[in-house]
């Protein structure tokens, strides 16, 4: 693995602000452990991502900004202090298969939160009449854990071994780029 190649992982707790400052804002992105994770509040649970889709990179805290566009940017005018180190996204989240996934803006690819599968519709021909069911490419993305400690909270990162497709944009290379867009 060469150096541009090498991602920090560890499981050291990391702060990453308030309880109610999160759910406020819903989604914020945060630079933790060398790593770029995505902090999404999602009808009452929290989840962690890695930030830039394990397909070719698409930046997950981007995309469609028609819903909260004008309520974030007031919380941004109102809150500078929350802002630092922060940014906030506006992706929509959607369920698939029941299950909550953030869709890429990129190629519209759809990552379950909880999981971070990779789903994709199909249809088997030889049945009729025809209909599309979901299906899982497996783990794509890699995701963390968020815990609470009285009103705080904290990210783990999910340092387990082997590799996940997503890690591949987790290089210095690409996160020079992402961060300074
Ligand atoms: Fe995300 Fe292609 S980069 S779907």
């Amino acid at each position: 693995m060469s150096s541009d190649e090498e991602v920090v992982a560890t499981s050291i707790p990391y702060f990453i602000g308030k309880k109610e400052n999160i759910i406020q804002t819903r989604r914020v992105l945060k630079s933790v452990g060398g790593r770029d994770v995505l902090l999404i509040y999602h009808q009452g649970d929290f989840y962690a991502i890695d930030a830039r889709c394990y397909h070719s990179g698409g930046p997950l805290q981007e995309g469609d900004i028609e819903v909260g566009c004008k309520k974030s940017l007031l919380i941004y005018i109102c809150m500078p202090q929350i802002c630092f180190n922060f940014k906030f996204s506006l992706l929509p989240i959607k369920d698939f298969d029941g299950r909550p996934c953030i869709v890429c803006p990129w190629h519209k690819y759809k990552i379950t939160l909880a999981e971070g599968e990779g789903l994709y519709q199909a249809v088997d021909p030889s049945v009729k009449p025809l209909k599309s069911t979901w299906c899982s490419k497996g783990i794509k993305q890699r995701i963390h854990t968020v815990t609470e400690s009285n009103g705080d909270m904290f990210l783990t990162l999910n340092d387990s071994p082997g590799t996940i497709d997503s890690d591949y944009y987790q290089t210095e290379k690409y996160r020079d780029t992402f961060l300074k867009e």
